[in-house]
Protein backbone atom coordinates (compact mmCIF):
# COMPACT_ATOMS: atom_id res chain seq x y z
CA UNK A 1 0.00 0.00 0.00
CA UNK A 2 1.13 3.31 -1.01
CA UNK A 3 -0.47 5.66 2.04
CA UNK A 4 -0.54 9.54 1.00
CA UNK A 5 -3.39 10.17 3.97
CA UNK A 6 -0.50 11.28 6.54
CA UNK A 7 -2.70 14.58 7.53
CA UNK A 8 -5.26 11.94 8.21
CA UNK A 9 -3.36 10.03 10.57
CA UNK A 10 0.55 8.77 10.87
CA UNK A 11 1.04 5.15 11.72
CA UNK A 12 3.05 4.73 14.77
CA UNK A 13 6.40 4.95 14.47
CA UNK A 14 8.89 1.78 15.87
CA UNK A 15 10.33 3.60 18.44
CA UNK A 16 6.85 5.29 20.05
CA UNK A 17 5.40 1.69 20.01
CA UNK A 18 8.92 0.52 21.96
CA UNK A 19 8.44 3.77 24.48
CA UNK A 20 5.04 2.80 24.92
CA UNK A 21 4.58 -0.71 25.54
CA UNK A 22 6.62 -0.73 29.24
CA UNK A 23 3.71 1.26 30.34
CA UNK A 24 0.94 -0.98 29.85
CA UNK A 25 2.00 -3.39 32.29
CA UNK A 26 5.73 -3.06 33.71
CA UNK A 27 5.36 0.83 35.02
CA UNK A 28 1.29 0.74 35.06
CA UNK A 29 0.96 2.93 38.02
CA UNK A 30 -0.74 5.74 38.51
CA UNK A 31 0.93 9.03 38.31
CA UNK A 32 -0.90 10.37 41.65
CA UNK A 33 -0.33 7.56 43.83
CA UNK A 34 1.66 8.12 46.40
CA UNK A 35 3.74 4.87 46.59
CA UNK A 36 6.63 4.00 44.91
CA UNK A 37 5.38 2.62 41.78
CA UNK A 38 3.38 6.10 41.41
CA UNK A 39 6.59 8.12 41.78
CA UNK A 40 7.60 6.38 38.69
CA UNK A 41 5.25 7.06 36.82
CA UNK A 42 5.00 10.75 37.92
CA UNK A 43 8.76 10.48 37.08
CA UNK A 44 7.56 9.73 33.57
CA UNK A 45 5.19 12.07 33.32
CA UNK A 46 7.15 14.54 34.68
CA UNK A 47 10.36 13.46 31.27
CA UNK A 48 7.31 13.10 28.83
CA UNK A 49 6.51 17.13 29.68
CA UNK A 50 10.01 18.15 29.70
CA UNK A 51 10.41 16.55 26.10
CA UNK A 52 7.18 17.83 24.64
CA UNK A 53 8.15 21.36 26.02
CA UNK A 54 11.26 21.16 24.27
CA UNK A 55 10.06 20.22 21.01
CA UNK A 56 7.61 23.73 21.57
CA UNK A 57 10.72 25.31 22.84
CA UNK A 58 9.07 26.33 25.60
CA UNK A 59 8.47 25.66 29.89
CA UNK A 60 7.01 22.42 31.04
CA UNK A 61 4.69 23.89 32.87
CA UNK A 62 2.77 25.24 30.36
CA UNK A 63 1.83 21.75 28.29
CA UNK A 64 -1.20 20.58 29.30
CA UNK A 65 -1.75 16.77 27.91
CA UNK A 66 -5.16 16.04 26.90
CA UNK A 67 -6.80 13.12 24.96
CA UNK A 68 -6.69 14.83 21.25
CA UNK A 69 -5.91 18.48 19.42
CA UNK A 70 -9.63 18.44 19.46
CA UNK A 71 -10.02 18.42 23.17
CA UNK A 72 -7.43 20.99 23.28
CA UNK A 73 -9.03 23.46 21.04
CA UNK A 74 -12.09 23.65 23.30
CA UNK A 75 -10.56 24.04 26.22
CA UNK A 76 -8.38 26.28 24.60
CA UNK A 77 -11.32 28.33 23.83
CA UNK A 78 -14.31 27.37 26.11
CA UNK A 79 -11.21 27.98 29.03
CA UNK A 80 -9.95 31.68 28.11
CA UNK A 81 -13.81 33.22 27.74
CA UNK A 82 -15.35 35.31 30.11
CA UNK A 83 -17.57 38.65 30.56
CA UNK A 84 -14.37 40.78 29.45
CA UNK A 85 -12.87 38.43 26.69
CA UNK A 86 -16.28 36.68 25.07
CA UNK A 87 -15.82 37.60 21.50
CA UNK A 88 -14.44 34.74 19.35
CA UNK A 89 -12.72 35.63 16.16
CA UNK A 90 -11.83 32.83 13.85
CA UNK A 91 -11.72 31.90 10.01
CA UNK A 92 -13.94 29.90 7.55
CA UNK A 93 -11.07 27.37 6.54
CA UNK A 94 -10.72 25.68 10.32
CA UNK A 95 -10.93 22.43 10.98
CA UNK A 96 -14.37 21.02 12.28
CA UNK A 97 -12.46 20.41 15.76
CA UNK A 98 -13.32 24.66 15.84
CA UNK A 99 -15.63 25.19 13.25
CA UNK A 100 -18.71 23.07 15.17
CA UNK A 101 -17.50 24.50 18.70
CA UNK A 102 -18.05 27.79 16.77
CA UNK A 103 -21.61 26.74 15.82
CA UNK A 104 -22.26 26.00 19.07
CA UNK A 105 -21.29 29.01 20.78
CA UNK A 106 -22.50 31.42 18.51
CA UNK A 107 -26.04 29.81 19.06
CA UNK A 108 -26.17 30.03 22.66
CA UNK A 109 -25.52 34.14 21.77
CA UNK A 110 -21.47 34.18 21.96
CA UNK A 111 -20.35 36.74 19.18
CA UNK A 112 -18.01 34.93 16.65
CA UNK A 113 -15.88 35.99 14.08
CA UNK A 114 -15.11 34.24 10.87
CA UNK A 115 -12.79 35.57 8.70
CA UNK A 116 -12.34 34.68 4.74
CA UNK A 117 -9.41 33.77 2.81
CA UNK A 118 -7.94 34.45 -0.68
CA UNK A 119 -8.26 32.01 -3.86
CA UNK A 120 -4.66 31.12 -2.61
CA UNK A 121 -6.33 30.47 0.73
CA UNK A 122 -4.25 33.38 2.55
CA UNK A 123 -6.02 35.91 4.97
CA UNK A 124 -6.13 39.63 4.24
CA UNK A 125 -3.97 40.88 7.05
CA UNK A 126 -4.76 43.96 7.11
CA UNK A 127 -8.66 43.29 7.52
CA UNK A 128 -7.34 40.94 10.31
CA UNK A 129 -5.51 44.36 11.85
CA UNK A 130 -9.20 46.06 11.79
CA UNK A 131 -11.09 43.14 13.19
CA UNK A 132 -8.48 42.87 15.95
CA UNK A 133 -8.24 46.66 16.68
CA UNK A 134 -12.45 47.02 16.96
CA UNK A 135 -12.31 43.69 19.57
CA UNK A 136 -9.07 44.65 21.42
CA UNK A 137 -8.66 42.97 24.98
CA UNK A 138 -12.15 41.29 24.20
CA UNK A 139 -11.96 39.00 22.15
CA UNK A 140 -9.47 35.20 21.55
CA UNK A 141 -8.41 34.91 17.97
CA UNK A 142 -8.46 30.77 17.37
CA UNK A 143 -7.06 29.81 13.98
CA UNK A 144 -4.80 27.09 12.46
CA UNK A 145 -1.17 27.30 11.73
CA UNK A 146 -0.91 25.01 8.98
CA UNK A 147 -4.39 24.10 6.93
CA UNK A 148 -5.17 20.45 6.96
CA UNK A 149 -7.06 20.07 3.31
CA UNK A 150 -4.63 22.23 1.47
CA UNK A 151 -1.19 22.61 3.53
CA UNK A 152 -1.54 26.53 3.60
CA UNK A 153 0.46 28.15 6.05
CA UNK A 154 -1.06 31.34 8.31
CA UNK A 155 2.20 33.92 8.57
CA UNK A 156 2.13 33.13 12.42
CA UNK A 157 5.05 35.67 13.39
CA UNK A 158 2.75 38.44 11.57
CA UNK A 159 -0.25 37.70 13.22
CA UNK A 160 0.78 36.82 16.95
CA UNK A 161 2.34 40.04 16.31
CA UNK A 162 -0.69 41.68 15.68
CA UNK A 163 -2.75 39.88 18.79
CA UNK A 164 0.16 41.40 21.13
CA UNK A 165 -0.19 44.88 19.83
CA UNK A 166 -4.29 44.60 20.15
CA UNK A 167 -3.88 43.03 23.48
CA UNK A 168 -5.92 39.54 21.74
CA UNK A 169 -5.33 36.35 23.16
CA UNK A 170 -3.97 33.77 20.67
CA UNK A 171 -4.63 30.38 20.25
CA UNK A 172 -3.47 28.49 17.26
CA UNK A 173 -4.55 24.94 16.35
CA UNK A 174 -1.00 23.62 15.07
CA UNK A 175 -2.03 20.18 14.62
CA UNK A 176 -0.70 20.24 11.18
CA UNK A 177 2.54 22.19 11.58
CA UNK A 178 3.95 20.19 14.16
CA UNK A 179 6.89 18.63 12.91
CA UNK A 180 6.22 19.76 9.73
CA UNK A 181 7.37 23.46 10.10
CA UNK A 182 9.57 24.95 12.97
CA UNK A 183 8.04 26.19 16.36
CA UNK A 184 9.52 27.79 18.56
CA UNK A 185 6.99 29.14 21.27
CA UNK A 186 9.93 31.29 23.56
CA UNK A 187 10.43 33.40 20.05
CA UNK A 188 6.65 33.47 19.10
CA UNK A 189 4.40 35.66 21.76
CA UNK A 190 1.45 32.53 20.89
CA UNK A 191 -0.62 32.14 24.07
CA UNK A 192 -2.17 28.70 23.60
CA UNK A 193 -1.72 26.32 21.02
CA UNK A 194 -3.19 22.72 20.28
CA UNK A 195 -1.85 19.41 18.62
CA UNK A 196 -2.11 16.01 18.50
CA UNK A 197 0.01 13.22 18.63
CA UNK A 198 -0.86 10.92 16.21
CA UNK A 199 -0.80 13.31 13.30
CA UNK A 200 3.30 12.89 13.91
CA UNK A 201 4.29 9.10 14.20
CA UNK A 202 3.09 9.26 17.88
CA UNK A 203 -0.85 7.29 18.99
CA UNK A 204 -3.86 8.32 18.62
CA UNK A 205 -6.00 9.27 21.82
CA UNK A 206 -3.37 11.50 23.31
CA UNK A 207 -2.87 15.46 22.66
CA UNK A 208 -1.43 18.52 24.14
CA UNK A 209 -2.32 22.00 24.60
CA UNK A 210 0.29 24.50 25.24
CA UNK A 211 -1.09 27.85 27.81
CA UNK A 212 1.10 30.46 28.45
CA UNK A 213 2.26 30.78 32.21
CA UNK A 214 -0.23 33.51 34.19
CA UNK A 215 -2.95 32.60 31.52
CA UNK A 216 -6.60 31.77 33.53
CA UNK A 217 -7.57 28.58 32.07
CA UNK A 218 -10.89 27.41 33.20
CA UNK A 219 -11.03 23.49 33.11
CA UNK A 220 -13.30 21.25 30.58
CA UNK A 221 -13.08 18.64 33.06
CA UNK A 222 -12.41 19.22 37.11
CA UNK A 223 -10.10 17.12 39.10
CA UNK A 224 -6.44 17.29 40.45
CA UNK A 225 -4.54 16.21 37.64
CA UNK A 226 -1.92 18.53 35.06
CA UNK A 227 -2.03 21.22 37.71
CA UNK A 228 -5.69 21.53 38.52
CA UNK A 229 -5.73 22.29 34.67
CA UNK A 230 -7.38 18.79 33.19
CA UNK A 231 -8.85 16.18 35.30
CA UNK A 232 -8.53 12.13 35.27
CA UNK A 233 -5.87 10.04 34.92
CA UNK A 234 -3.03 10.68 32.53
CA UNK A 235 -3.06 7.85 29.67
CA UNK A 236 0.62 7.33 30.26
CA UNK A 237 1.36 4.82 27.88
CA UNK A 238 -0.39 7.69 25.55
CA UNK A 239 2.08 10.36 26.78
CA UNK A 240 5.12 8.24 26.74
CA UNK A 241 4.66 8.04 23.21
CA UNK A 242 3.83 11.38 22.37
CA UNK A 243 7.13 12.26 24.20
CA UNK A 244 9.33 9.96 21.86
CA UNK A 245 7.04 11.58 18.64
CA UNK A 246 8.53 15.28 20.24
CA UNK A 247 11.74 13.66 19.80
CA UNK A 248 11.67 12.61 16.16
CA UNK A 249 10.72 16.01 15.65
CA UNK A 250 13.90 17.54 14.46
CA UNK A 251 14.57 14.08 12.28
CA UNK A 252 11.00 14.87 10.79
CA UNK A 253 12.02 18.53 9.88
CA UNK A 254 14.75 17.72 8.41
CA UNK A 255 13.62 15.97 5.93
CA UNK A 256 11.18 18.32 5.21
CA UNK A 257 13.27 19.21 1.87
CA UNK A 258 13.01 16.05 0.56
CA UNK A 259 9.39 15.78 1.57
CA UNK A 260 8.75 19.08 -1.27
CA UNK A 261 10.31 17.41 -3.65
CA UNK A 262 8.51 14.51 -3.66
CA UNK A 263 5.19 16.50 -3.57
CA UNK A 264 6.92 18.77 -6.34
CA UNK A 265 7.17 15.58 -8.75
CA UNK A 266 3.60 14.52 -7.83
CA UNK A 267 1.89 17.47 -8.61
CA UNK A 268 4.28 17.98 -11.61
CA UNK A 269 2.57 14.93 -12.87
CA UNK A 270 -0.78 15.08 -12.09
CA UNK A 271 -0.60 18.73 -14.14
CA UNK A 272 1.09 16.61 -16.80
CA UNK A 273 -1.59 13.70 -17.12
CA UNK A 274 -4.81 15.62 -17.05
CA UNK A 275 -4.19 19.19 -18.72
CA UNK A 276 -6.50 21.60 -16.33
CA UNK A 277 -5.38 20.07 -13.00
CA UNK A 278 -4.49 22.72 -10.65
CA UNK A 279 -2.93 22.69 -7.04
CA UNK A 280 -4.92 24.46 -4.89
CA UNK A 281 -2.83 27.25 -2.56
CA UNK A 282 0.35 27.00 -5.15
CA UNK A 283 0.96 30.20 -4.54
CA UNK A 284 0.86 30.28 -0.55
CA UNK A 285 3.42 29.42 1.94
CA UNK A 286 2.76 25.76 2.35
CA UNK A 287 3.85 22.62 4.62
CA UNK A 288 5.99 20.50 2.35
CA UNK A 289 4.22 17.34 2.68
CA UNK A 290 0.52 18.31 1.44
CA UNK A 291 -1.06 19.03 -1.93
CA UNK A 292 -4.35 19.34 -2.80
CA UNK A 293 -5.14 19.26 -6.53
CA UNK A 294 -8.05 19.76 -8.56
CA UNK A 295 -9.09 17.23 -11.45
CA UNK A 296 -11.95 19.10 -13.69
CA UNK A 297 -14.14 16.75 -15.12
CA UNK A 298 -13.36 14.34 -12.92
CA UNK A 299 -15.22 12.83 -9.73
CA UNK A 300 -12.55 12.45 -6.81
CA UNK A 301 -14.83 10.12 -5.24
CA UNK A 302 -14.29 7.63 -8.19
CA UNK A 303 -10.93 8.75 -8.82
CA UNK A 304 -9.90 7.77 -5.07
CA UNK A 305 -11.65 4.11 -5.42
CA UNK A 306 -9.81 3.54 -8.51
CA UNK A 307 -6.61 4.51 -6.76
CA UNK A 308 -7.21 2.36 -4.05
CA UNK A 309 -7.44 -0.94 -6.66
CA UNK A 310 -3.94 0.15 -7.60
CA UNK A 311 -3.22 0.24 -3.69
CA UNK A 312 -2.43 3.99 -3.43
CA UNK A 313 -4.49 5.73 -0.37
CA UNK A 314 -5.24 9.25 -0.96
CA UNK A 315 -8.35 11.24 0.50
CA UNK A 316 -10.73 14.14 -0.52
CA UNK A 317 -9.94 16.04 2.21
CA UNK A 318 -10.56 16.17 6.56
CA UNK A 319 -11.03 12.53 7.53
CA UNK A 320 -13.79 13.82 9.89
CA UNK A 321 -15.65 14.61 7.23
CA UNK A 322 -14.69 11.75 4.71
CA UNK A 323 -17.78 9.96 3.41
CA UNK A 324 -19.57 13.02 3.30
CA UNK A 325 -20.74 14.58 0.32
CA UNK A 326 -20.48 17.96 0.96
CA UNK A 327 -18.08 19.89 -0.89
CA UNK A 328 -14.86 21.00 1.30
CA UNK A 329 -15.65 24.45 3.27
CA UNK A 330 -11.77 24.97 2.54
CA UNK A 331 -11.90 24.83 -1.09
CA UNK A 332 -15.36 26.49 -1.58
CA UNK A 333 -13.96 29.64 0.74
CA UNK A 334 -11.25 30.02 -2.01
CA UNK A 335 -13.60 30.49 -4.74
CA UNK A 336 -13.59 26.66 -5.79
CA UNK A 337 -16.96 25.71 -7.16
CA UNK A 338 -19.07 22.85 -6.01
CA UNK A 339 -17.88 20.86 -8.91
CA UNK A 340 -14.20 21.96 -8.53
CA UNK A 341 -14.23 21.16 -5.34
CA UNK A 342 -16.16 17.68 -5.65
CA UNK A 343 -13.04 16.89 -8.42
CA UNK A 344 -10.25 17.74 -5.99
CA UNK A 345 -8.06 14.93 -4.14
CA UNK A 346 -5.08 15.83 -1.37
CA UNK A 347 -2.24 13.48 -1.16
CA UNK A 348 -0.65 14.00 1.97
CA UNK A 349 3.11 12.76 2.40
CA UNK A 350 5.15 11.55 5.60
CA UNK A 351 9.20 11.68 6.01
CA UNK A 352 9.02 8.21 5.44
CA UNK A 353 7.37 8.69 1.83
CA UNK A 354 9.90 7.70 -1.24
CA UNK A 355 10.27 8.34 -4.39
CA UNK A 356 9.74 4.86 -5.35
CA UNK A 357 6.36 5.42 -3.64
CA UNK A 358 5.74 8.21 -5.31
CA UNK A 359 6.69 6.60 -8.48
CA UNK A 360 3.95 4.17 -8.22
CA UNK A 361 1.61 6.84 -7.24
CA UNK A 362 1.82 8.52 -10.73
CA UNK A 363 2.35 5.00 -12.37
CA UNK A 364 -1.31 4.96 -11.18
CA UNK A 365 -2.74 8.15 -12.02
CA UNK A 366 -1.78 7.43 -15.11
CA UNK A 367 -3.76 4.73 -15.48
CA UNK A 368 -6.80 5.82 -13.23
CA UNK A 369 -6.85 9.33 -14.99
CA UNK A 370 -7.19 7.82 -18.36
CA UNK A 371 -10.31 5.64 -16.78
CA UNK A 372 -11.85 8.47 -15.08
CA UNK A 373 -12.01 11.01 -18.49
CA UNK A 374 -13.07 7.99 -20.48
CA UNK A 375 -16.13 6.92 -17.75
CA UNK A 376 -17.12 10.70 -17.17
C1 LIG B 1 -5.89 21.04 11.77
C2 LIG B 1 -6.52 20.03 12.65
N1 LIG B 1 -7.03 20.39 13.83
C3 LIG B 1 -7.59 19.50 14.67
C4 LIG B 1 -7.69 18.18 14.35
C5 LIG B 1 -8.31 17.21 15.31
O1 LIG B 1 -7.33 16.37 15.83
P1 LIG B 1 -7.68 15.15 16.80
O2 LIG B 1 -8.02 14.02 15.91
O3 LIG B 1 -6.46 14.89 17.58
O4 LIG B 1 -8.78 15.59 17.67
C6 LIG B 1 -7.19 17.74 13.10
C7 LIG B 1 -7.31 16.33 12.69
O5 LIG B 1 -7.45 16.03 11.51
C8 LIG B 1 -6.58 18.69 12.24
O6 LIG B 1 -6.06 18.32 11.06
Amino acid sequence: MIYLDHNATTPCHPSVVDAMLPYFSGHFANPSSKHVLGQDAHGALGAARREVARMLGTDPRGVIFTSSATESIHMAILGTLDDERHTVISTVVEHPATLLLLERLEASGQPVIRLPVDRHGELDLDLLDMVLGLHAKSAILSLLWANNETGVLFPMAAIAEQCRRHDVLLHVDATQAVGKVPIDIGELPIDLLSFSAHKLQGPKGVGALYARRGLTLTPLLNGHQEANRRGGTENLPGIVGLAQAARLVPRSLACMHEVAALRHRLEQACMSLHPGAMVNGAQAQRVANTCNITFPGIEAEFLLMLLEQHDVIASQGAACVAGDTEPSHVLRAMGLSREQALSSVRFSLSPATTAQDIEQAVAALAEVIVQCEVLS
